[in-house]
């Protein structure tokens, strides 16, 4: 019999939890969750070789990327300066209130004009002091006669073409990119609206990891490695390894994970018991939990061997509201040693170990996060295995 206040405690989860919960506890009780018809060898190359990575930089990483939470800048002026992939960006909402991705290179001579974090109207180059509105336009340049014969309006920082949706920012690496966001999120905007991802943004960490940026993808892709890596944590101990649903929305998916709350019970108990790994083709996941999310970006790095995750908490609750900036600022800690003291060291293991050349990497059935987003690179570069 469901009563009122089981009504009551229903409608704060999210609806696409509400959806996955019957399957995802049914798997839970069979012992089994999704399996893909057989493994997946990728190539030893595919880690290693830097033609292949630099055809995932010019695909993969051609389509619109996951910048950051539209929350990292709230305010006019809020900035932030990051390298998305390999450009050095500053993301700043204007004073116009749109939200911008503009190279953070000056237009005398490239110097960086920004760093941090911060609420700016000017940004001012370190080098001869042109400086930028938060529009990103020149707004000024010291013995101006000196540059006499140059269009001073010409000379704004490049702006990425970028665009906000369901929460989120996402941008092109491409300043000559066409930026098509109805074709990229296809059904997959429809479920993130649903849930109403307008989350504050809590702590950010990045890594840098001596490993392929899929080996970081992978490791957020399965729950297998959960009870061997995190069995002493927050992670391993909250969830229910090796089981879970997928869910397609075009090149994006959803894997449902059951929370260790689900139980064995015939039914499952009222509430949100069920974490949606979420996959943004190409390379962004979005872990979500009863209390917020983790952003995870996995962005290549100089070599085929190398790679950055920046790791971002979201939270549910606005961080102003009382008592609740320090409720994060006391779980940041513990999940963000989960990722760099957990996962970064068997990455760092594995980069290791694909670097000698001397055995492919296997994807297993029950890894259908990490075999989905595989088959979708590998369609982007043209490689038939
Ligand atoms: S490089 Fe920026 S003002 Fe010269
Ligand atoms: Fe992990």
């Amino acid at each position: 019999m469901t009563t009122q206040a089981d009504d009551a405690i229903d409608a704060t989860v999210p609806a696409p939890v509400r959806e996955l919960t019957a399957r995802v506890h049914a798997a839970v009780l069979a012992g089994q969750g999704h399996l893909e018809p057989s493994t997946l060898t990728i190539p030893n190359a595919n880690y290693t070789d830097p033609g292949i990575a630099a055809r995932e930089l010019e695909t993969s990483f051609a389509q619109p990327l996951v910048v950051g939470p539209s929350s990292m800048v709230k305010e006019p002026g809020d900035y932030v300066a990051l390298t998305l992939v390999d450009v050095p960006v500053i993301v700043v909402r204007g004073d116009d209130g749109r939200a911008r991705v503009l190279v953070n290179a000056c237009r005398h001579r490239g110097a960086q004009v920004a760093e941090g974090e911060g609420c700016a109207r000017r940004f001012t180059c370190p080098y001869h002091a042109w400086s930028y509105d938060n529009g990103g336009a020149l707004a000024g340049m010291p013995g101006r006669e000196g540059f006499s014969d140059q269009d001073q309006a010409t000379l704004g920082l490049v702006e990425l073409p970028s665009g906000e949706r369901a929460g989120f920012l996402w941008a092109m690496r491409d300043p000559n990119g066409v930026l098509d966001l109805d074709a990229h999120l296809g059904p997959l905007e429809a479920e993130l609206e649903s849930w109403g991802f307008h989350y504050d943004l809590g702590a950010v960490m990045e890594l840098e990891l001596g490993s392929n940026w899929k080996c970081a993808l992978e490791a957020f892709q399965e729950t297998y490695h959960f009870p061997y890596v995190h069995r002493d944590s927050i992670v391993g101990q909250g969830t229910i390894s090796n089981i879970s649903t997928l869910d397609r929305f075009g090149r994006h998916h959803r894997l449902g994970v059951p929370l260790a709350s689900i139980g064995t019970d015939p039914e499952p108990p009222p509430g949100e018991h069920v974490s949606c790994i979420y996959y943004f083709y190409p390379c962004t996941v979005l872990a979500t939990s009863p209390i917020g999310g983790e952003l995870l970006q996995f962005w290549p790095g100089p070599t085929p061997g190398s790679s950055r995750v920046r790791h971002s908490v979201l939270a549910r609750e606005r961080l102003d509201e009382p008592g609740v900036r320090e409720f994060y600022d006391d779980y940041a800690p513990l999940i963000q040693a989960v990722v760099r003291d957990e996962d970064g060291v068997v990455l760092e293991s594995s980069g290791i170990g694909l670097a000698t050349g001397t055995s492919d990497a296997i994807l297993g059935r029950n890894e259908a996060g990490c075999q989905a987003a595989h088959r979708q690179i590998l369609a982007d570069i043209g490689q038939e295995i």
